[in-house]
């Protein structure tokens, strides 16, 4: 599967959703996530990221592995949906694009 890490946080430019052959992305308040029994691993949406958030699962930074099941986790979540058309990002997108650390910042 592929994986939205973490400097998805507090941006959620949602570029990703629009290329997603299958509509696999589920959209909580400031983060997406990747539902793993959906994804076909075809990779397009990784360089739509402005954020550099997406990763094939063998690909992600090794402080990033705890997103696997975090993303696994929330596409089932109560609450978040599915989301398949772009929008406007957060207000702070572009403040917090660049920031790590940002795990405390997310909102289930
Ligand atoms: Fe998040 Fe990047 Fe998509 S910031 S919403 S994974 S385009």
């Amino acid at each position: 599967t592929h994986v939205v890490s973490e400097s998805c946080i507090r941006c959620k430019y949602t570029d990703c959703v629009d290329v997603c052959p299958v509509d696999c992305f589920r959209e909580g308040p400031n983060f997406l996530v990747i539902d793993p029994d959906e994804c076909i691993d075809c990779a397009v949406c990784i360089p739509e990221c402005p954020a550099g958030a997406i990763y094939a699962e063998e690909d992600l930074p090794a402080d990033q592995l705890d997103f696997i099941a975090l993303n696994a986790e929330l596409a089932q979540a109560d609450g978040w949906k599915s989301i398949t058309k772009r929008k406007a990002p957060l207000p702070d997108a572009d403040e917090w694009k660049d920031k790590t650390g940002k795990l405390s910042e997310l909102i289930r």
